[in-house]
């Protein structure tokens, strides 16, 4: 195990130095690895449920890949992936594809910087606050990525995602989101048709993400060694490291919304939210529920309503309400509005999780781009400026939003006490 021995430091230190170490670093043309079968070495940062299917999903993908190098802040976190994925994938007899040593294990908050050093694919999947710092030091360092949702929890931080997506794209890199229904066999099927007229011209959407929630947090001796491991190993409740429930989860409805508009963003967003189950101080400061509305320049607008509410009627559902008829996204059937079923997909959705990388690293492999980059920036911003809308009890432009100045990073990334602002008052908590 390798513990990062750098300092930690601020984000705008940490993209400083990221840009720097760049400089040094030969940049991967795109056609590297194309057409041939040649090693295709992977690195992973934040090693945790999804890091950990994401290092399993490329290395299914391509047969010329191995894992060379991971990274989490914590040291346990990245050894219990090294273990797993070792154990899945190093078999006797067999050539190894988990070939990264206990050395090639990094911890700390500038472990990244390791693994991204170290391979050609970096799969970032890490809490989201990081990701537009991971991202930047990726493509600056010339590696294709495998960016997971949400990429940031605030407008600088789309801001700088839309760049890196900007640096990749010149550099002929490839940026695949891990926003998956994007690569699901039926939502792909789904959303050709209503692209092809099958509903008419959409009228209003709807979608909804009401479930009983994520983890109850503990405050453990072990988690409370201080308050920033606190936050860090119950990160989902913490603004600054989730984006809030409605980012870090309903971002998937909402980039379904983003998609049936051809990725135009909306004009406006107004909504309201609150914590009526969740007050108790462990839960950090985010809301429990969140109703939002979006309207668009031709006046579409999408109801968008999410909750952790235990106990209570759970509902996961897209609809599209067009002139001829609706479509059902998750079930992936169109009815005329009389209710007769006049479309349905019956095909196999396929594992969208393994599409993504099957695509990614088939599009390395051929020389060709895949750049996710301005729809998962702009489905990013649209729960950024729900929830912002929600704290604030503001109706809020799209531009507004955008130009936010308004940065959620703490003062530094040390292992100590971490103040995080009051839970937002709406008419009381101020637009930044
Ligand atoms: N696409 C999907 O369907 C899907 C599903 C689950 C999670 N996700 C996304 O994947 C990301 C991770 O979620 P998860 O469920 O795996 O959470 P997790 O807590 O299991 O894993 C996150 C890991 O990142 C590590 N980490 C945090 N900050 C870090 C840093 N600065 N450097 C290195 N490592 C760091 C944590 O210690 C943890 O081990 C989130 O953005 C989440 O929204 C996507």
């Amino acid at each position: 195990m390798n513990t990062s021995s750098e300092s930690s430091s601020s984000r705008r230190t940490f993209l400083g130095s990221a840009a720097a170490a760049a400089v040094g670093t030969r940049a991967l043309s795109a056609g590297v690895h194309a057409g041939g079968s040649d090693l295709l070495k992977v690195g992973l940062v934040g090693v945790g449920g999804r890091g950990t299917g994401a290092g399993q999903q490329a290395l299914n993908a391509d047969p010329g890949t191995e894992l060379v190098a991971l990274a989490d802040v914590f040291e346990d976190a990245v050894e219990r992936g090294h273990r797993q994925l070792s154990r899945m994938f190093n078999k006797d007899g067999q050539k190894p594809r988990v070939t990264a040593t206990a050395d090639q294990c990094y911890a700390g908050f500038d472990a990244y910087k390791r693994v991204i050093d170290s391979c050609d694919v970096v799969l970032l999947a890490t809490t989201p606050h990081f990701r537009p710092q991971h991202l930047r030091a990726a493509v600056e360092a010339g590696k294709h990525v495998f960016c997971e949702k949400p990429v940031a929890v605030d407008a600088p931080g789309v801001r700088s995602v839309l760049e890196s997506s900007r640096i990749a794209e010149e550099k002929n890199l490839n940026l695949v989101s891990g926003l998956c229904w994007r690569y699901h066999h039926g939502k792909r099927a789904t959303f050709e048709q209503i692209k092809n007229g099958a509903i008419g011209d959409i009228v209003s959407m709807q979608c909804s993400y009401m479930t009983g929630g994520v983890w109850d947090p503990r405050r453990t001796p072990e988690q409370c060694s201080s308050e920033m491991e606190y936050q860090l190993r119950n990160w989902y409740y913490y603004t600054w490291l989730s984006g809030d429930f409605n980012v870090e989860q309903h971002i998937h409805s909402l980039d379904k919304m983003l998609w049936a508009m051809n990725d135009e963003a909306p004009v406006t967003v107004s909504g309201s939210g609150g914590r009526q189950v969740r007050t108790d101080e462990r839960y950090g400061n985010i809301y429990d529920h969140f109703n939002v509305v979006y309207t668009w320049k031709n006046g579409v607008k999408a109801f968008a309503r999410c909750r952790h509410w235990q106990n209570c009627e759970n509902e996961v559902d897209d609809y599209i309400v067009g002139t001829k008829g609706v479509v059902n996204v998750m079930r992936h059937t169109i009815t005329d509005h009389s209710g007769n079923v006049v479309w349905k997909f019956d095909g196999p959705g396929g594992d969208m999780y393994q599409i993504e990388h099957d695509e990614l690293f088939g599009a390395i492999r051929a020389g060709k781009t895949i750049n996710n980059g301005d729809y998962m920036s702009k489905s990013t911003m649209l729960a950024i400026s729900g929830r912002m809308a929600a704290y604030t009890g503001q109706r809020l432009t799209w531009e507004a939003c955008m130009n936010s100045e308004e940065d959620l990073t703490p003062s530094s990334y040390e292992w100590s006490d971490n103040s995080v602002p009051a839970v937002a008052v709406p008419g009381k908590t101020k637009f930044i």
